[in-house]
């Protein structure tokens, strides 16, 4: 295998394939409308039985358990993490919570579509990181054909997002929802202020009337003048990036339809019984955590790219940037040690087949290992032409083919080293019970890398600092003791 930082005492892929004939048996799932593809990554028999092993030791059964008992997973805050009780699993009264404040959203949904607020013909939606990423994803992916409501999500404090969202949309006929778990976060406080000044300034009589709030702090929403009646809670044990389930999810259930967003639900709950259940060495989570750590610890691989080859999932790369490092991007364990070990790798990536003319030369001959997932689904949208669809889904396996079979030349600079491992993950179709499926099976595998490292993958910690940093500098706080080269940059700015 060519690269600098890679294993050298490493079996080929290929040899892989030609000692174990029931390989590709052993190494693919199907589970809830998805077909797992892991037989072109090194994992073999005995790799999975010592991370098997591993996972005994690092108590993932007990953690799991834990996790779906709706007990304390996320100790350095004190919180069970309750996204799983969102879809029907964890302690009664998280579940029993989470159907009553679902019942809450669903009566504004229908009240919506009954004309209590007039027109509506579009949303926009406020919101950043967590409160934003996954509705987003929900509404590109599924919403294309379907959406009744023009949905434009807004995060950046950059005053052009702000004018880029609202364009297309009209202000008589536009519902602002507003989704901050803290409703403290600048830039969605910020945008909800233009909000209400665009919508006054169009001669909105009431613009506060006009106002969705989505939070687990609702009085501090409140205070904010939304009417306590348009207020939908969510619980404080539901992570931003673990939230697009419960009323996180306001501004997709209006843009898709109530039964969507229950199939939705309906779909992560079966890959939550799946994950619950099924044995160690055939769980689709644990095994995706079992290659994430081979790569990372043993290869010493920085990064992992995703591969979307289907428009429709475009957005899945930056959810998962968030799901991946905001979770465990850590360098401590649960109990405040130092972690000893690689944590999460960078999770980029893109679309196919555009990748392939951009990024994909590394891929194949640079002197990194990137391990890949091609993300792909087997029914086009219906509406495209078929053999469109069919060389998508082709050129995404000819990728992995090649990472993996590559082609020997004398001359070095034509040389596929091959080698490189890929995983494909096949999507029956795009529906959102399969959507559903798809994201809980990335959260239960974002859960399983971070028992097998002993880190808490439900706080945060490290967004902190920055933040503080920009408020105090806002607020004017430019002391000596700032760096030169920081002093110089606000200086040169003039901000
Ligand atoms: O800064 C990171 C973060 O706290 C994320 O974890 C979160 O999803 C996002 O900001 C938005 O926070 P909030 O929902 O409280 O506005």
């Amino acid at each position: 295998m060519a690269g600098r930082q890679q294993k050298t005492d490493v079996r080929r892929l290929d040899e892989l394939f030609a000692d174990e004939p029931d390989r590709l048996g052993r190494l693919s799932f199907a589970v809830a409308g998805i077909y797992f593809d892991w037989s072109k990554t090194h994992l073999d028999r005995a790799l999975i039985d010592r991370f098997v092993e591993r996972a005994a030791q690092a108590s993932f059964a007990a953690a799991r358990d834990a996790l779906f008992a709706g007990e304390i997973v996320n100790p350095s805050e004190g919180r069970a993490a309750t996204h799983v009780a969102e879809r029907g699993s964890g302690a009664p009264e998280d579940v029993d919570l989470a159907t009553a404040r679902r019942q809450r959203m669903r009566a504004l949904v229908d009240a919506v579509e009954a004309g209590a607020f007039g027109d509506v013909s579009g949303v926009l939606h406020i919101g950043i990181g967590g409160s934003l990423l996954g509705p987003a994803l929900l509404v590109d992916a599924l919403g294309r054909r379907s959406a009744t409501l023009d949905v434009r999500f807004l995060s950046n404090i950059d005053g052009a997002a702000f004018d880029e969202a609202v364009k297309p949309l009209d202000p008589a006929t536009t519902l602002v929802v507003v989704v901050s778990k803290t409703f403290a976060t600048a830039e969605t406080l910020a945008n909800m202020e233009s909000a209400l000044e665009w919508l006054r300034s169009a001669g909105i009589a009431d613009p506060h009337g006009r106002l969705i709030g989505v939070t687990a702090a609702p009085e501090t929403a409140v205070v904010a003048g939304i009417d306590e009646t348009r207020v939908l809670p969510f619980g404080d044990g539901i992570g931003g990036r673990y939230s697009l389930w419960s009323s996180v999810g306001m501004s997709a259930a209006l843009a898709l339809g109530w039964d969507a967003f229950e199939e939705l639900l309906e779909g992560a709950a079966e890959m939550d019984r799946h994950f619950r259940f099924a044995e160690a060495g055939a769980n689709v989570p644990l095994l995706a955590a079992f290659a994430d750590r081979l790569y990372v610890e043993d290869y010493g691989c920085q990064t992992r790219g995703v591969f979307a080859y289907d428009e429709r999932l475009r957005l899945l790369p930056f959810y998962l940037q968030q799901l991946e490092m905001e979770s465990n991007g850590k360098s401590a364990t649960r109990d405040g040690q130092p972690v000893g070990r690689p944590t999460a790798p960078v999770t980029w990536g893109g679309t196919g087949t555009d990748a392939q003319h951009a990024v994909f030369q590394l891929l194949h001959q640079g002197t990194l290992l990137v391990p890949v997932e091609f993300v792909a689904v087997r029914e086009g949208d219906g509406k495209q032409d078929p053999d469109r669809h069919r060389q998508l889904l082709l050129n995404a396996f000819a990728q992995g083919a090649a990472l993996m079979q590559g082609a020997a030349s004398d001359d070095l600079q034509r040389d596929y080293p091959g080698n490189r491992p890929s995983v494909t993950i096949l999507l029956d179709r795009l529906d959102p019970r399969t959507l559903g499926a798809l994201i809980a099976f990335y959260e239960h595998r974002t859960f399983a890398n971070a028992v097998l490292l002993g880190v808490n993958p439900f706080d945060q910690f490290g967004v902190e600092l920055g933040k503080e940093m920009a408020v105090a500098l806002s607020d004017g706080a430019v002391e000596a003791s700032l760096d030169a080269s920081t002093r110089a940059l606000i200086e040169k700015a003039g901000v």
